[in-house]
């Protein structure tokens, strides 16, 4: 993005320095003017005409006016241009924090707030377009609130004028303005003055608009336009960006379903396990403060924990041998999926035991991932208390009790210490 920042404000100082240069230019024009009448006519023996004095007097006088006229300018030039500088740096703090932001809702209510700190304004809203093309109020702030999604038509007020045209509007006077609507438009008839709005625009497309009100003191300038110019361009591309995320997890969420339901109608015996082994795994892993970013992955892991069994037929599945593939391949199903890799690993060990004798690797101890630990309890506890399982089921408390009789041997004890405390705190019904 080529930035016009501060372009209206260099081109008015380019527009004074040339008339002070131009004006102070007499000084030395004045200066041989003098040395001629003082040199020159004597030599030549001609009269003075009084009128040379008045020349020179006036020349002197325009050139002192002008170096004046310049010290003024340079010091408004240098008073200005540091104010530009501090609101440039507010804008990069302001789109560094856009960018960080990936929660849609958080995310407006930084943009209008950050508009309205750079232009010190009384209110502000953000207005999206929707999908029938009109303008929705997502976002107000400031004593004059407007309704939240209400709906704003394109082309109705200066918000509606400037989604429909796509340019920014600086009003100064919003009585002498005929597109302002206090319907439509922030601010009622008594209460607006000024109003400034911008388009957000992605891709060549408006999705929105951002309109201030009221400049606190003042009125909105050139400047202010551009400034609120650069932080709705550099909003529009968060707010895509955030929407485009929220997308993303949101298809993950459905294809996660279409997983776990295939799962289920293919072992159709463990149906519901995957779930259930996910809810007390969650349990336990809050137990022992896992971090919300390790309870995803152990969430993933436990509902794709079997998946690898799809790839070994029902019949092959009574083979121990090709029974114990079933992590290797799971774990290299779930690896490539960005959403899912974290849990691979876990998906690896799941079938590890504490003492060191499960599979595929023999690994023990702490060697086994904390979440595969987690979920291992969380699995056989299923196993024994469901009645989709291939053994008879046992009632919750026995179920406890064997798992508990295995900690330090199948189980990690620190987790079964976890387990039972947090079966206990919680109103668990096993199903
Ligand atoms: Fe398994």
């Amino acid at each position: 993005m080529q930035s016009q920042i501060g372009k209206s404000f260099f081109d008015n100082i380019r527009r004074y320095v040339k008339i002070s240069y131009f004006i102070s230019s007499i000084i030395p024009l004045a200066l041989l003017a003098y040395m001629s009448v003082k040199y020159i006519y004597p030599y030549l023996q001609l009269e003075l005409p009084i009128y040379i004095g008045v020349l020179l007097f006036l020349a002197v006088a325009i050139s002192l006016l002008g170096l004046s006229l310049l010290t003024k300018t340079t010091n408004a030039s240098i008073l200005s241009l540091h104010d530009l500088h501090s609101r440039l740096n507010a804008l990069i703090d302001i789109t560094k924090h856009f960018r960080e932001t990936i929660y849609i809702d958080l995310l407006l209510g930084n943009i209008i707030k950050s508009a309205m700190r750079l232009n010190s304004t009384e209110a502000g809203s953000l207005l999206l377009c929707d999908e029938a093309g009109n303008l929705r109020v997502k976002f107000f702030t400031g004593e004059h609130p407007r309704l939240n999604d209400r709906i704003v038509k394109v082309g109705e007020g200066i918000s509606g004028w400037v989604a429909k045209t796509g340019k920014p509007a600086l009003v100064n006077d919003v009585t002498k303005d005929n597109r302002y609507n206090p319907d439509v438009d922030a601010g009622s008839r008594d209460t607006a003055r000024s109003i400034m709005c911008v388009p957000l625009i992605y891709i060549n497309k408006v999705i929105g608009v951002i309109e201030l009100l009221n400049k606190k003191s003042g009125i909105f300038t050139k400047e202010d336009e551009e400034l609120l110019h650069a932080l709705a361009d550099h909003a529009a591309i968060s707010i895509a960006h955030s929407r485009l995320l929220e997308n993303q997890q949101s298809d993950m969420i459905n294809i996660t379903e279409i997983f776990v339901a295939a799962q289920d109608s293919y072992n159709h015996e463990k149906k519901g396990h995957a779930r259930r082994v996910a809810n007390y795994a969650n349990l336990i892993g809050r137990k022992m403060g896992i971090p919300e970013n390790e309870l995803r992955n152990l969430h993933y892991a436990c509902l794709f924990h079997d998946i690898g069994l799809i790839k070994i037929s029902i019949d092959e599945q009574f083979l121990k041998e090709r029974y114990k593939q079933h992590p290797q391949f799971g774990y290299e199903m779930i690896q490539p999926i960005s959403l899912w890799s974290n849990a691979a690993e876990l998906i690896l060990n799941h079938h590890e035991r504490y003492d060191g004798n499960g599979y595929p690797s023999g690994k023990k101890g702490k060697e086994i991932p904390l979440g595969t630990r987690i979920l291992f309890v969380a699995e056989v506890f299923d196993v024994l208390t469901s009645k989709n399982s291939y053994k008879d089921p046992i009632d919750r408390d026995a179920a406890i009790n064997e798992i508990d009789v295995n900690a330090g041997l199948q189980f990690d004890p620190e987790v079964v210490k976890a387990f039972k405390e947090a079966i206990k705190d919680s109103d668990l019904i096993v199903e």
